[in-house]
């Protein structure tokens, strides 16, 4: 464990160096002149850039025979898909099991997190070799589920190391716990990016996805979601927070999700003009009817 903890003290030492990391940013840029500053950052939708469905599928179903035929049900559909990437992200403990079952090249396998070590003594933990090694591809780090249950910013930036280290494409959750007319929740977003990103390098952080996903609206119904200028206009701010700290290829560069009551209702909406890259779906991902319809609309976009 000292190992563990040397790491996180050194992490602490680098992220005090010019950056506010613990105390909120102070004399955060008020909302109205960040709308003036992103309007100016047009990304505009490239070819190039890939379109993701990527399913969390939490602490669920309950059997392995149930999850068997959800993720059937989910590959017979994604057959059809062209421009976007499925990825499922089940409990650990599925992984194996279904990518060993599955001869499709459609869908992609992640996990939920992994450990800040590679092995060793640590009872319960898995690793990013290990996820690999069952033929993970992506994993999901710093949902705000992980991090109520005590995950840092600190913790997240050495699992994000670890995976890419391992050749796994991290996918970082990141998002405020509510909003507020001043704004005063972009300096949340500003800090997280911050603590997470700081000094890691282009190629790295090329290979990175972020997710923003606001608490508030994780696990409510389709119309609580945040709304298609609201995503637009922090996905912009995320944007330039990385113009800032890097520079506005990478910011521009940067593939940056939503998730938070992605249904196939508010697909298309969300996915419309807001310059994100696709859905990082929770519930909705557990019926693969409406998962499909998410998907859908993400392919119908990415078409366009
Ligand atoms: P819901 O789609 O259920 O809101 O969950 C979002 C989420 O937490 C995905 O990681």
């Amino acid at each position: 464990m000292a190992k563990v903890q040397k790491r996180k003290t050194a992490r602490k030492k680098r992220n005090t160096q010019g950056v506010v990391i613990k105390n909120k940013v102070k004399n955060e840029t008020p909302i109205k002149k960040i709308r003036m500053q992103t309007k100016r950052m047009a990304v505009s939708k490239t070819k190039s850039k890939k379109f993701y469905v990527i399913a969390n599928w939490k602490m669920n179903p309950t059997t392995a025979p149930r999850a068997k035929a959800l993720f059937g049900a989910i590959s017979e559909r994604s057959r059809r898909l062209k421009y976007t990437n499925i990825v499922v992200c089940p409990p650990f403990l599925y992984i194996d099991t279904l990518k060993s079952g599955y001869s499709g090249r459609k869908i992609a396998f992640g996990a939920q997190t992994c450990f800040l070590e590679e092995s060793g003594p640590f009872t319960g933990e898995v690793s990013a070799p290990m996820i690999k090694s069952v033929g993970g591809e992506y994993v999901i780090l710093g949902h705000s589920e992980s991090r109520a249950m005590g995950e840092t910013d600190e913790d997240i930036r050495t699992r994000a190391d670890n995976a890419l280290n391992s050749n796994l494409t991290p996918v970082i959750c990141i998002g405020e716990d509510a909003r507020d007319e001043d704004g005063d929740y972009l300096a949340v977003i500003k800090n997280q990016v911050h603590a997470i990103f700081y000094g890691m390098s282009r190629d790295w952080l090329r290979r990175v996805i972020i997710a923003y996903e606001p608490i508030w609206a994780i696990g409510k119904t389709g119309k609580d979601a945040v709304t298609a200028h609201g995503l637009h206009e922090t996905g912009m701010y995320i944007r330039k927070i990385l113009a800032e700290m890097f520079d506005k290829s990478i910011a521009i560069e940067q593939r940056i999700l939503y998730g938070g009551s992605v249904k196939a209702e508010n697909a298309s909406a969300l996915i419309d003009g807001t310059q994100v890259e696709g859905f990082l779906v929770g519930s909705a991902s557990l019926n693969a009817e409406e998962f499909f319809g998410i998907a859908e609309a993400v392919e119908d976009y990415a078409k366009r």
